[in-house]
């Protein structure tokens, strides 16, 4: 099988998250992503929080208004968020587990027990044209789960894999090899299969090597990144550690 070119989708969250440090108006978010698309972003994240502690409703607006790639718009399945994609009708929306106290997103959208709740969800974003990813965790059953509320995406939640690689820990085979069987198996159900949460240049590289992802989708990383060596080469060398993680696939 001759894998299709894996897609880089560039999260700006935190460039807000240093901006909002201080107030005011910079760094700004729309200046990062139109400077990422520039640099080789096929695509903008960003995840309106409902405490909206990186990300306002006004930088929505923005990049609708600013950027030529399409966007991401990750959301938590609530009445308030699924009322603002509607509203705003990104080319994509993420659903994203959310709770106030954790620092990110922890673990995948509970798709089982909340099924319902997020078919409904899944049903008025889609009849709005917007196409629905579900941030899961790489499991059978949640991509089961996925086919039966109708969601033509998932996302693989990478984080637990990339924080064992990070620690040095015996379960990263494990984790590693869970990603990959997920991938498999969404392929096999018919579903686009993406993948983030914690990659870097080293793990960006490894699971580009899973033909069956088709898009990656990266933050915190890159700004970190961005702070040393600039936003463009950051990206550009991401850019260079997926493709050639493709190309040994
Ligand atoms: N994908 C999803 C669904 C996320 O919630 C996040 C974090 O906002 C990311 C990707 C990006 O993760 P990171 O910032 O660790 O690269």
């Amino acid at each position: 099988m001759s894998a299709a070119r894996l897609r880089l989708g560039v999260n700006v969250d935190h460039i807000a998250t240093v901006r909002n440090a201080r107030g005011g108006a910079v760094p700004d978010p729309v200046r990062g992503a139109l400077l990422a698309i520039e640099a080789g972003a096929d695509g903008i994240t960003a995840h309106l929080r409902e405490d909206r502690r990186h990300i306002r409703d006004e930088d929505i607006a923005r990049l609708m208004a600013s950027i030529s790639k399409p966007l991401n718009f990750e959301m938590a399945t609530t009445d308030e968020m699924v009322g603002i994609a509607l509203k705003t009708k990104p080319h994509a929306a993420c659903l994203v587990p959310e709770k106030r106290s954790e620092r990110t997103t922890e673990g995948g959208l509970d798709v089982i027990g909340g099924h319902d709740h997020v078919k409904a969800a899944t049903t008025k974003l889609k009849a709005a044209g917007i196409r629905v990813s579900l941030f899961i965790e790489p499991s059978v059953e949640a991509l089961e789960a996925a086919v039966s509320i109708g969601a033509p995406v998932v996302e693989l939640h990478t984080g637990s894999w990339c924080e064992a690689v990070t620690e040095g820990s015996a379960k990263a085979e494990h984790e590693f090899e869970r990603i990959k069987i997920a991938a498999a198996k969404a392929a096999e159900l018919g579903l686009e299969c993406h993948a983030g949460h914690g990659l870097d240049y080293a793990t960006a590289q490894r699971i580009a090597a899973l033909p069956q992802i088709i898009e990656l989708n990266i933050g915190h990383f890159l700004m970190g990144e961005a702070l040393f060596v600039g936003l463009p080469e950051a990206i550009a060398t991401m850019r260079k550690a997926m493709d050639e993680g493709r190309a040994g696939a």
